[in-house]
């Protein structure tokens, strides 16, 4: 590449921060262009487009109309407008139709809604960037909301010199949620079904495997995730297709914002502090008891809990956990919401133990900086974990995580048993609620120990969780996949 000549990236994801944030893809999309903006330099021109949802609309960010242009669909015509906005630097576009936005949730949680949602999303990105005349070297999908862009390129637009050149990677945050639903969305625009043989017939009319099967490259947010997607047990399906493909697929574990996930400047905390004041963080612990009227205690250990509370988590583990542990001294609070079986049983264990547990059941990112900041152990007990922010923001916090040894969170805690000196936290192998207890019992013997507890936060807070090292991982693939797109 000449440095006259740019690299056009366009990082394609359904929600962005802090435009639209529903889970960690949010956070992503938020800031890896931006820090691959900065890496890069010169070299490369990223850019994001996302959905112009409604919870955008309602934030009322400047945005400007670039202008409207048609999509063709079975029925005739499907009109998309194209605004734009600046996120932390990078161009970002918003994609607005009738199917795209209807003022329509991020996910509605209905498996035809989001399937048209996203297929027509997927079909307009690329049309948007030919209407700007904005020719892509790189599509950078991210999961089955804009995976068939990817399989696009290869079905719709095989023969189309606009795209010629265009290679694609696909990032996969989340496996298991591979678009199911699309078909008759994906018909209407004039997909046909993918004719690979490796792929399961399952699968012909399924966005992420179609996206899995068109890409260039494959890349999942850890190299543990990347490995255990290969087995029957991770692999939703599609393991034996991976496999096959393993020389395209690696791991890439994500960073986190660390700017805003600071607790030397954290606006939302009455008293901001660092490894050399962590007396202060007691006092937002203080803080944190008398707000939910727990016993006001420094020396209570405290469990906290921000999560989606989705079977993923392993939430179920922490209550069939900690009924066990009750006679010892604890607090825990619980943030998050999700399946309503999963809230039910938080409201019922809050309910059986009022002096100790709290369960707050709403997304508030405010209380979440809170929780982070006060609690001593963060439990994150995942049956599967593709890679994890929450585990790296409570380290980094002070706030040392007793997580399942799975996938990304593998990758960012040092086991205390693995390696007491280095060690940033507490991993459990087994899928159960005896291995999260022995865990949670680990880590209450351990924080006895004030001076092996201080190392733990020590570690866990000088940890390098910066974009930078991810960004430099996604440049040297673009790189890669560059050399023969121009
Ligand atoms: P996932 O994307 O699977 O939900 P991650 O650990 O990658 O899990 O990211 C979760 C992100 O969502 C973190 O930034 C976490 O702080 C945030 N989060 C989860 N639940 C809540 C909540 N109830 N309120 C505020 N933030 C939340
Ligand atoms: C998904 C995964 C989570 C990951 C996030 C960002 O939501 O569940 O593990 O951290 O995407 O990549």
């Amino acid at each position: 590449m000449s440095s006259t000549q740019k690299l056009h990236v366009l990082f394609a994801c359904s929600e962005a921060e802090p435009l639209a944030k529903v889970g960690g893809l949010g956070d992503v999309a938020g800031a890896l262009p931006a820090e691959i903006m900065r890496t890069a330099g010169e070299q490369v021109d990223i850019r994001l487009i996302i959905p112009f949802h409604a919870v955008i609309k309602q934030k009322n960010p400047p945005v400007g109309l670039i202008g409207s242009f048609p999509i063709k669909t079975k029925a005739g015509q499907l009109l998309c407008d194209l605004y734009v906005t600046d996120l932390d630097g990078v161009i970002t576009y918003l994609l607005d139709s009738d199917g795209i936005n209807h003022n329509s949730p991020v996910y509605y949680g209905d498996a035809s809604l989001d399937g048209r949602k996203y297929a027509q999303f997927s079909v307009a990105l690329l049309e948007a960037m030919r209407f700007i005349d904005w020719q892509i070297n790189i599509l950078h999908a991210n999961d089955w909301h804009s995976a068939l862009a990817v399989y696009a390129l290869k079905d719709l637009y095989q023969a189309d010199p606009f795209f010629i050149h265009t290679k694609a990677i696909l990032t996969v945050h989340n496996l298991p949620y591979n678009g199911f639903g699309a078909d008759a969305a994906m018909t209407d625009l004039g997909f046909t079904p993918c004719r690979d043989p490796d792929l399961p017939d399952w699968a012909r009319l399924t966005p992420l495997p179609l996206g899995l099967a068109a890409a260039d490259r494959i890349v999942t947010v850890s190299p543990g995730y990347a490995e255990e997607i290969l087995t029957p047990d991770y692999g939703c399906g599609l393991d034996g297709f991976l496999r096959l493909h393993q020389e395209k697929l690696s791991g890439i574990v994500n960073g986190i914002d660390l700017e805003k996930w600071n607790p030397e400047t954290d606006e939302y905390i009455g008293h901001p502090y660092s490894i050399d004041r962590l007396h202060s963080k007691q006092l937002n612990k203080l803080d944190l008891q008398r707000e939910l009227g727990l016993e006001m205690n420094p020396e209570l250990p405290l469990f906290t809990v921000v999560s989606r509370l989705d079977f993923q988590k392993g939430i179920g583990l922490i209550f069939d956990a900690i009924p066990d542990l009750a006679h010892q001294n604890w607090q825990l609070v619980i943030l998050g919401t999700g399946a309503k079986e999963l809230e039910e049983r938080a409201r019922d264990i809050a309910a059986a133990y009022p002096h100790k547990i709290i369960s707050i059941q709403k997304y508030d990112d405010v209380l979440s900086h809170k929780l982070y900041a006060s609690g001593d152990i963060f439990l994150m007990p995942s049956l599967y974990e593709p890679c994890g922010l929450s585990q790296m923001i409570a380290m980094r916090y002070g706030n040392i995580p007793v997580a399942r040894a799975t996938g990304g969170l593998k990758n960012t805690i040092i086991d205390f048993y693995a390696s007491p000196e280095n060690a940033t936290g507490f991993l459990f192998a087994e899928k159960s609620a005896e291995g999260l207890k022995n865990a949670l019992e680990s880590a209450l013997n351990v924080f006895k120990n004030k001076q092996i507890w201080y190392r733990l936060q020590r570690n866990a807070m000088s940890a390098d969780f910066s974009w930078r090292r991810s960004a430099l991982q996604y440049l040297q693939i673009y790189q890669e996949l560059s050399q023969n797109s121009i």
